[in-house]
């Protein structure tokens, strides 16, 4: 049977009638599926993947010096750092939170292709002794918020077509980790069609369907407005949203000494940074020029700009992005409503294919270029950003590579997470005996107050814990 002419006609003007290649061997089922993605695809957004891939092969061909001498580190509010200012900011997050007029965000899409996890990164068990999941750390802040201030604070979860189904599963049978099951939205980020890096085509990784991949974290806003969620947090009356990755459990996106320098500061996007000590380290760094904030993705950045010191022996750019990002609602219903769009970025990757013969082919090397749009390029947009430094060890311990790997793996993390339970306790004035695991209940513990209140009801003889032990507030 011949392919239906409107299908034709919509692939001719692109050049991708192969994607029919194999319509006369599929069933009727397997061609509507094909018939509908490819309906669905925005053949606009393909146009300009296919624009950057060219012009990602024209500027490895003339290879120009990068500008980068106008460009510095913005000025970054670090945390505790004034008195004064701390507690200011401490008294207004607060009340943010006591209002819940603050909504969260979690980026739980993607691929996950790094860790080698076949589930959702957010079902991994992380936690050092009860092996809680991502999810189960995450979400628990939120339950902490309630306890203290009695308030219910909305969270969107944002899924991609690989995560979806199994993420919503998960959370259904865990009682969504003791949240609500009205207090989250679910939406689904969207895909870009991947291209062939050789021909610049599009690929089918099954006789029947072309080969996509999610469209970046910065699909959120569109995922976010189509699905209704801007809606539903403006019901709930969130006029701040913070947006955080579900890779780092030790993630604090309502923190209210942030969300209280975000409001004070009266800037439409806030953001946390880390200091970047190593050049080698793979986080991207907020820089500012021409009074324009934006970040400069780790890739993007050339290693001997990237090692470049300051006078102090600071890295030139040494604001490490660890992607939690607080946003005020108006700003982003003013992005949606001037129809101005994220860049996409390239990435050439390993994407599975049906070759000619119609076989299906694994690459073992990058085979195809895939596209992303990234949330923190919403920054230059903003009228002014407000950057908040942290202490490492306080907010970031990322899972990206499987068991083993020197840095960034259940083990490393798992490590930061003990050591940041050792040491709040201690701080508590609890002593912890050495070698000894301890893990913080983020559920019930929503910050040093909930420590002290231990270390003066005497549940632990001495003050002392000597073998491995949950925190749970009382
Ligand atoms: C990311 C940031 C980097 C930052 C670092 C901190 C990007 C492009 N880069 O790098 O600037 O310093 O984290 O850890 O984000 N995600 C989605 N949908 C997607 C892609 C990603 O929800 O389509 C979520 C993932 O679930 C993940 C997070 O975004 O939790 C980060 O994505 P990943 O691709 O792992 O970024 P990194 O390269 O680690």
């Amino acid at each position: 049977m011949p392919a239906p002419t409107t299908l034709l006609s919509l692939l001719e003007p692109h050049g991708e009638q192969h994607l029919l290649a194999y319509w006369d061997q599929l069933s009727e089922e397997e061609r509507n599926g094909l018939q509908s993605q490819l309906m669905a695809i925005d053949w606009s957004e393909v146009t300009a993947c296919k624009k950057l891939v060219e012009a990602h092969h024209e500027k490895k061909s003339i290879v120009k010096p990068q500008g980068f001498e106008n460009i510095a580190t913005p000025r970054c509010q670090k945390l505790g750092e004034q008195d004064t200012a701390t507690s200011d900011a401490l008294r207004r997050g607060h009340e943010c939170l006591r209002t819940a007029q603050v909504g969260a965000i979690l980026m739980a899409g993607g691929q996950g292709t790094r860790l080698g996890f076949n589930e959702p990164k957010g079902t991994f068990p992380i936690a050092t002794i009860s092996k809680a999941t991502l999810f189960d750390v995450l979400l628990g802040q939120l339950r902490a918020i309630k306890k203290r201030f009695g308030s219910r604070i909305p969270l969107g979860i944002m899924t991609s077509a690989s995560t979806d189904t199994a993420t919503r599963k998960f959370l259904a049978e865990a009682n969504f980790c003791g949240l609500d099951a009205d207090q989250i939205f679910f939406f689904c980020q969207g895909n870009l069609p991947a291209v062939d890096a050789t021909t610049g085509s599009l690929l089918l990784d099954a006789c029947d369907h072309v080969a996509v991949a999610p469209d970046g974290h910065g699909g959120m806003l569109q995922a976010l407005i189509e699905g209704g969620g801007l809606d539903w947090f403006r019901q709930q009356d969130c006029r701040t949203l913070v947006s955080f990755q579900v890779d780092n459990p030790l993630a604090k996106p309502l923190d209210p000494e942030f969300l209280g320098y975000h409001l004070l500061s009266g800037s439409s996007l806030s953001t946390q940074v880390i200091p970047k000590i190593d050049p080698e380290e793979r986080v991207g760094v907020v820089t500012e020029s021409d009074g324009v904030t934006r970040i400069i993705e780790y890739s993007d950045l050339p290693q001997p700009i990237a090692a470049e010191r300051l006078p102090d022996g600071r890295l030139r750019f040494f604001a490490g992005s660890i992607g939690i990002h607080a946003f005020e609602t108006h700003f982003l219903e003013d992005v949606a409503s001037s129809q101005a769009s994220l860049p996409l970025h390239i990435a050439h990757k390993k994407v599975p294919f049906i070759n000619e013969h119609g076989r299906f082919i694994k690459p073992s090397a990058p085979n195809a270029f895939k596209f992303e749009r990234f949330i923190f390029d919403l920054m230059p947009l903003a009228d002014s950003v407000t950057v908040v430094e942290i202490d490492p060890a306080e907010g970031f311990a990322p899972l990206k590579n499987p068991s083993g790997a020197s840095q960034d793996s259940p083990e490393t993390v798992r490590q930061a997470l003990n050591a940041y339970a050792i040491r709040h306790l201690e701080q508590a004035g609890i002593i912890v005996a050495s070698g000894a695991h301890v893990e913080i209940d983020t559920a019930s513990v929503f910050d040093d107050e909930d420590l002290r209140l231990i270390a003066t009801s005497g549940v632990f003889p001495k003050n002392r814990i000597d073998g491995p032990h949950i925190i749970r507030a009382i």
